[in-house]
C-alpha cells in the first residue's frame, strides 16, 4: 500500500513577537509533526513546537532544509518550515515551490503569509507607505549590485518611497551609503528617512533622519534593520513620518 504524502506548509511567522502572529500561522506549526527553519525563527516560535522533532539551521543553508521539508513530507510528515516575516517577501516560500517542483510526486504546499518588516517597520514610525511605494533588498549575495543599483535610480527617479531590506549586506557595509548617493541623484537633501531595527520585537530601536543627515546613522544599521526613504511629499509631523495619500483635511 502507498504511504500518504505529507504536506509542507511554509509559515510566516511574523516580524518577531508572538502577537504579531497570524492564527493561522500558529495553527499550523501546532499541528505540524515537524518544524524546520532558521535558528533564530526557530527559536522565535518555541514555544510553540513544544517537543516536536525540530531541524534548525544556519543561514545559507535555504536549500537544504527546503529539500529536507519535502522529503520528510514525502515519508508522510506534515512539516512547518518558519519563515520570519512572509514567506513570500525575501522569503522561503518561493524556493520551496521551486524545489517542490523537482519532486515526483510533489508534496502538497500551503503558504501561510505574515507580517513583513515593511509592514510593522511602517507602523513603528507612522504611514510612510501610504502612497506607492518600491520595495528594494540591498543583498548582492543572490542579485548583482549593478542590477540593484539600476531599480534604486529607478525607484528614485519616478518619486516612490523607497523601503530597503537587507541595508547592510554581510561584509559590504558601503553598498548603504551608495544606495544613499543614488537616491540623492533625485531627491532633495531633507527628504525624511525612517529606520527601524527589530520592529515587532523586543529590543526594537527607530530614527527619525533626513537623506542628508543619515549618514551619522550608518553604524547602528545592520541586518535586523529596515529603511524606509520618503517621497517627494513625505515629512514628518509630531514625530510620526506621513506619507499624504492625497485626502483634503
Ligand atoms: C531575507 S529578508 C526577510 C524578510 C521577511 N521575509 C519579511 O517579510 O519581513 C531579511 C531582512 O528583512 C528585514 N527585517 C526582517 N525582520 C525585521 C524586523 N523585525 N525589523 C526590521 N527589519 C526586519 C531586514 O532588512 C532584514 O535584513
Amino acid at each position: 500500500m502507498k504511504m500518504a504524502l505529507g504536506k509542507v506548509s511554509v509559515v510566516g511567522i511574523g516580524p518577531g513577537k508572538p502577537e504579531h502572529m497570524t492564527a493561522r500561522a500558529r495553527e499550523a506549526i501546532e499541528n505540524s509533526d515537524m518544524v524546520i527553519g532558521y535558528k533564530l525563527y526557530v527559536e522565535q516560535v518555541k514555544s510553540l513546537i513544544g517537543d516536536k522533532e525540530t531541524v534548525a539551521t544556519a543561514m545559507g543553508k535555504e536549500v537544504e532544509r527546503c529539500r529536507l521539508a519535502v522529503d520528510e513530507a514525502g515519508e508522510g510528515k506534515n512539516v512547518a518550515l518558519v519563515s520570519g516575516g512572509d514567506p513570500g517577501i525575501y522569503g522561503m516560500a518561493g524556493l520551496l515551490l521551486q524545489v517542490a517542483g523537482e519532486k515526483e510526486p510533489a508534496p502538497e504546499v500551503e503558504i501561510i503569509p505574515g507580517v513583513t518588516a515593511a509592514g510593522a517597520a511602517a507602523a513603528v514610525l507612522g504611514a510612510p507607505l501610504m502612497h506607492d511605494f518600491a520595495v528594494i533588498s540591498l543583498s548582492d549575495l543572490l542579485t548583482p549590485w549593478e542590477l540593484i543599483e539600476k531599480r534604486l535610480a529607478a525607484a528614485a527617479g519616478a518619486d516612490f518611497v523607497v523601503v530597503l531590506y537587507n541595508p547592510r549586506s554581510r561584509g559590504r557595509s558601503d553598498l548603504l551609503a551608495r544606495a544613499r548617493e543614488i537616491v540623492m541623484e533625485h531627491r532633495g537633501e531633507k527628504t525624511p528617512v525612517g529606520i527601524v531595527r527589530g520592529a515587532g520585537r523586543e529590543d526594537q530601536q527607530q530614527w527619525e533622519t533626513t537623506l542628508a543627515e543619515m549618514g551619522a546613522l550608518m553604524e547602528k544599521i545592520d541586518m535586523a534593520s529596515l529603511v524606509i526613504i520618503g517621497s517627494s511629499r513625505t515629512y514628518f509631523d509630531g514625530g510620526k513620518m506621513i506619507t499624504p495619500r492625497g485626502y483634503r483635511v
